[in-house]
């Protein structure tokens, strides 16, 4: 009896594996990458070998070698994502500049030297309360697979969650697998994967950024307008510090005498989940047109992570539990500001803008 050519595969996986955990640069990884899974792969090789088998044990060869071929497939992206971190990490340490001994009274900037703007200042205030609380900051893409802005987190396709985010497409491979990415959560996604491939849980991040939906503009909603996310992966995490983490926010950031109130609500990728809202910041809670009476804006929503985000990234809920976040920027700044209709912000009329240099 001839032994199959699958004899010895377990090995041979566990030798891919390993020499893709040992890859400690991108530019390693490219080099190593044809070796690993192109034509004159180990993979490839066993490949070709199947034809002389028989039609039953080729097909049953096929589909081992095919889960193999998948398994080694992933962990490659894997550590491509994990290195490409890495590698942004460190671009991002080297292009800091240190300014601390310009002087500033002696530059004569000219009278329009421009200043951020509202948005980027907001988001910037938003973030420095959060690393205030312990928190770090991270970013993630805008145009993103389907996969990560609703797969992973639970909303698979047809889903009738998906209705909940009007999407702008990108006309890129398959029909709707490219997507703007229409909030936050995708980089929660992004964050755990990169954390369990470096075994470095817990999390405690926020992630602001721009997102994108097909809105038509109005004095409350843009079609391109900012979120900030935020995600807590600890042991022992439970609802009171969510509802802990939102409230002396609220106060840190608007102010003592704003509150926030959670209500249920249900979002595919939490549960249970909540929408918060703070004190209207127009009225002070006593009831005006802007919060239509209630003495309450909504800012975003909430909740404990579903057991079945954790599994698409691969951590264990039985070990590790957490919560999300996600609210508007834009809203921020509008209710700190009191700013009646939130296109000003993108308008570039001047007069608005210069008063908040
Ligand atoms: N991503 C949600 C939205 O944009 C907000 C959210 C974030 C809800 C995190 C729960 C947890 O609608």
């Amino acid at each position: 009896m001839t032994s199959s050519p699958l004899a010895n595969l377990a090995t041979q996986k566990a030798g891919l594996l390993a020499a893709i955990a040992a890859l400690a640069t991108l530019d390693d990884l490219r080099e190593a990458e044809p070796a690993i899974t192109g034509k004159r792969s180990i993979l490839s090789t066993l490949q070709k070998s199947l034809g002389s088998l028989e039609p039953d044990a080729r097909r049953e060869a096929g589909a081992q070698l095919q889960e193999a071929r998948r398994e080694v497939e992933a962990a490659l992206e894997l550590r491509r994502t994990v290195l490409a971190a890495a590698a942004r990490a460190v671009l991002l340490e080297s292009d800091r500049l240190d300014l601390g001994d310009v002087v500033v009274g002696a530059v004569r900037w000219p009278a329009s030297a421009g200043h951020p703007g509202l948005v980027a200042s907001t988001q910037r205030a938003l973030e420095d309360v959060f690393v205030g609380m312990g928190f770090t900051v991270a970013e993630g893409p805008e145009v993103e697979s389907d996969w990560y802005n609703f797969e992973a987190l639970n909303i698979p396709p047809a889903h009738p969650a998906r209705g909940m985010w009007d999407t702008f497409y990108v006309d890129l491979g398959e029909p709707e697998t490219v997507v703007l990415r229409t909030h936050t959560s995708p980089t929660q996604i992004h964050l755990m994967e990169v954390a369990v491939a470096a075994d470095s849980l817990p999390i405690h991040s926020v992630m602001p950024g721009r997102c994108y939906r097909r809105d038509t503009p109005d004095a409350r909603h843009l079609a391109a307008f900012h979120q900030i996310e935020g995600l807590v992966v600890d042991r022992g995490i439970t609802f009171a510090d969510l509802a802990g983490v939102i409230e002396t926010f609220t106060r840190a950031y608007f102010g003592p005498d704003i509150e926030s109130r959670l209500r249920p609500a249900f979002f595919p990728f939490t549960e249970p989940s909540a929408e918060f809202e703070v004190t209207c910041t127009i009225c002070r809670g006593e009831g005006c047109r802007t919060c239509s009476q209630t003495g309450w804006i909504e800012l975003g929503g909430c909740g404990m992570l579903d057991p079945a985000v954790l599994e698409a990234v691969g951590i264990d809920g039985e070990v590790w539990s957490g919560f999300a976040f996600g609210f508007g920027v834009d809203r921020c700044a509008q209710m700190r500001h009191q700013i009646a209709d939130m296109r000003a912000l993108i308008e570039n009329d001047t007069r608005f803008l210069r008063q908040f240099s």
